[in-house]
């Protein structure tokens, strides 16, 4: 395929409002926890992004009528129990959620599932979900001593067994993985983590009926005979994504950008908080709840940033944030270092490299750490020709450097398809809005 590049302009301020695209993470969970009920479910705002369908050619593989009808998705599944062997083997794409989330799912079946992904998800690690679920009786082989893909899921001779799991990172995937397992599993599935991720599965399967029992750090799960849907669900507006335009406004001069449907759950919430200790103007406004989520409007004007410390405990609460946080960073007075970070390693791509290496054709404030970052601060901009290394978030994260600078030529940037398709879009939108006043 051709190498696609995009040439970010340089912006004199944004203007106007965007609603962001569905959460790609409630996204996922609603089509994968609709596919497993027995009546239908009406999904609105869900994300028709590269992920997602995913996710949903997963579930159709497996049995599940997913059907596209416009302004809503319908999911009709044949009960918790209902899935059914697919025929080939499934290719999860680019999509770490699918894949991690759907072995969680699987490992309690009593068929066989292979799955297949691209060369970034083929490197990435799944002996982190593998072993635990392992560990409860699952039968999960793969390439590299069960940790890379093309991965199997052999049918179980035993039923899965409730495990309590101290995980030795935050991550929402694994958690998800061995709580889903634990729907199926006889007695009670614990999971601890070292800090709390995002919690949406945990949000969701309660609202389907599950049990679930939060203690600090520690959620714990009861098998379920069924789930119970609710007719509809109303995915709400990403943060990861109203994160470029949020970043944007704050370090653009002139700015005034009104981010219509935000989700604001807590624990995806950490780039508001790390922004406004930056000294951000980031005014939140319209608080509700949309299916058990809350979201609010953001409105973001221009302001003078300085450098700030991210530490570990804070870090989950904005993993997909950092390479924009990062141009953030470049933009404002004095440094910022980021730690606790090492997960960013084993994102789409080795993210703390990508950031050094393609952000850093913009600017030398750029120090590399094992474990995250340092960004020295009010650096001059430079134009440079970057890679995205088909990595969405930094291809976004380029483009919103190349506006808030001297332009950018961002290569394969088409990987926004992933989790943005009308990102250079919107972006453009705004620009032009300020072009007009
Ligand atoms: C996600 C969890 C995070 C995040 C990813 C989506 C999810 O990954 O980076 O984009 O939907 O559960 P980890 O769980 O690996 O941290």
């Amino acid at each position: 395929m051709a190498i696609k590049n995009i040439r970010a302009a340089s912006a004199a301020g944004l203007h106007g409002h965007v609603v962001v695209p569905g959460d790609k993470s409630v996204s996922h969970r609603s089509v994968m926890f609709a596919g497993l009920c027995n009546t239908p479910v009406r999904i609105t705002n869900f994300l028709r992004a590269q992920d997602c369908m995913s996710t949903v050619k997963c579930m159709q593989a497996l049995g599940v009528k997913v059907e596209d009808k416009g302004d809503s998705l319908f999911v009709c599944g044949n009960g918790l129990h209902g899935l059914k062997e697919a025929t080939r083997v499934i290719d999860a794409g680019n999509s770490g959620t699918t894949l991690r989330l759907m072995l969680g799912i699987l490992a309690g079946q009593n068929f066989l599932t292979t799955f297949t992904g691209d060369p970034s998800l083929s490197s990435r690690p799944m002996g982190r979900v593998i072993k635990p679920l392992g560990k409860m009786g699952a039968k999960i082989v793969g390439r590299q001593g069960n940790s890379l893909l093309p991965i199997t899921v052999i049918p179980a001779a035993t039923a899965l067994k409730g495990i309590t799991y101290e995980m030795p990172m935050a991550s929402a995937q694994v958690k998800s993985a061995i709580l889903l397992a634990g729907l199926y599993a006889q007695g009670i599935t614990k999971v601890i983590e070292p800090y709390p991720s995002r919690d949406h599965t945990e949000r969701m399967l309660n609202a389907f009926g599950a049990k679930l029992v939060k203690e600090g750090n520690c959620v714990s799960i009861y098998p379920a005979e069924n789930l119970e849907a609710p007719e509809y669900i109303e995915v709400p507006g990403d943060i990861s994504s109203a994160a470029y335009f949020i970043v944007a406004a704050s370090i653009i001069k002139g700015s005034d950008v009104l981010i219509k449907n935000v989700g604001m759950n807590e624990t995806r919430t950490g780039i508001i908080d790390v922004l406004r200790n930056m000294g951000a103007a980031i005014e939140v406004s319209n608080m509700r709840k949309s299916s058990g989520e809350p979201v609010a409007d953001l409105r973001v004007r221009y302001a003078r940033l300085h450098g700030t410390e991210i530490k570990a405990e804070i870090v989950p609460r904005l993993i997909d944030e950092i390479p924009v946080i990062t141009v953030a960073a470049m933009v404002a007075d004095g440094i910022t270092v980021i730690s606790g970070a090492q997960e960013l390693r084993v994102k789409e791509s080795d993210r703390i490299k990508t950031i050094c290496n393609e952000l850093g054709k913009l600017t030398d404030a750029l120090t590399e750490k094992e474990d995250g970052l340092i960004i020295k601060g009010g650096s001059i901009f430079k134009t440079a020709q970057c890679d995205s290394c088909n990595d969405h978030r930094i291809a976004m994260s380029l483009a919103v450097a190349g506006a808030a600078g001297k332009g950018v030529i961002v290569d394969h940037a088409e990987c926004v398809d992933i989790s943005y398709p009308e990102f250079y879009t919107t972006l453009e939108m705004l620009k032009n809005n300020s072009q007009g006043e």
